[in-house]
């Protein structure tokens, strides 16, 4: 059964985040005709309405915050008259608590907050759902949105999110990141710099299809790669040193989440 949208539904900001999402639902054949975003530049997302500032009329029945999360209390006074009884607010503001969205929505039927990543443009996405107070109903409109856009994680907690958020949300940065250090190491080594970034690239891509196509383990796709004594498994040796990527990923998703906590403490602060 294809997803729809309850009806009339707002994205209040929709940037890269928000935008993807859409990118995912039009790929999926979701009726996006009674979404409206709203946006301070008004820069037309294709297929929707698109306004500078909240229509008048009907409230929504659902809302998606698609800002970024320094700008909630500047979005939200404005914001709060709009919600009603019948609006289920869905925040992916990262590290805002469901508590800090309830303080600023209390008229909101049900606060659902998730943490999407980019990939849902594509349907392959990872996005972790986490409510208090949604009833029956509304878990199902969510799940059924959100689970078109590719694989969902329900949470138990807030933190269980959060670490979902570094792992899969700010994941796609970090494993991008790795390889843009594999295309510079690949132009240390004499490749051209356009022909080491389209093979790093490809080597990105081509590990996450074999991974999807055979249901390996990353670590047994390493060692199909690594013969004994062989190249692969000389450079795997400073991968795995003790000072090697583990503890390095380790501090990584350290420091976002303490991010996290910073951004939930400032929301929270100003609750
Ligand atoms: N990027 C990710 O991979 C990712 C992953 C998970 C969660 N998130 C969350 O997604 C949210 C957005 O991130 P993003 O990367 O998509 O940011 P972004 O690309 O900068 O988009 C931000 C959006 O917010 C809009 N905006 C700014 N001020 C606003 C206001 N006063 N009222 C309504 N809309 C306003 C912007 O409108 P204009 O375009 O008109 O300026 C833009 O559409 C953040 O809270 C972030 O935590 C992001």
């Amino acid at each position: 059964m294809t997803a729809a949208f309850p009806a009339p539904a707002w994205l209040v900001g929709c940037g890269n985040m928000a935008g993807a999402m859409v990118e995912g639902w039009r790929g999926r054949g979701v009726d996006l005709s009674d979404v409206t975003v709203i946006r301070p530049s008004g820069t037309p997302v294709d297929g929707l309405r698109t306004f500078k500032s909240y229509p008048e009329g009907e409230k929504p029945l659902f809302v998606m915050l698609g800002f970024k999360p320094q700008k909630l209390d500047e979005v939200a006074p404005e914001l709060a008259i709009h919600i009603g009884r019948e609006t289920i607010l869905v925040s992916m503001l990262a590290g805002v608590t469901a508590k800090s969205l309830r303080d600023r929505f209390p008229d909101a039927k049900a606060i659902v907050r998730i943490m999407p990543n980019l990939p849902v443009a594509q349907v392959q996405g990872v996005t972790a759902i986490y409510s208090a107070d949604a009833g029956q109903d509304e878990l199902v409109e969510v799940r059924r949105l959100m689970a078109s856009l590719g694989m969902i994680v329900w949470c138990e907690t807030e933190e269980e999110l959060g670490v979902i958020g570094a792992v899969a949300a700010a994941g796609v940065a970090y494993v991008a990141r790795f390889g843009e250090a594999l295309a510079r190491s690949a132009e240390t080594l004499g490749l051209r710099p356009i022909q080491a970034r389209m093979i790093a690239e490809q080597t990105l891509i081509g590990t996450g299809a074999f991974a999807a196509a055979t249901g390996s383990h990353m670590a047994d796709i390493a060692r199909q790669v690594a013969s004994p004594k062989g190249t692969t498994e000389r450079g795997l040796a400073i991968l795995d040193a003790d000072d090697g990527l583990q503890p390095l990923v380790d501090r990584t998703l350290d420091a976002a989440m303490s991010r996290g906590r910073e951004l939930a403490a400032e929301a929270a602060r100003r609750d």
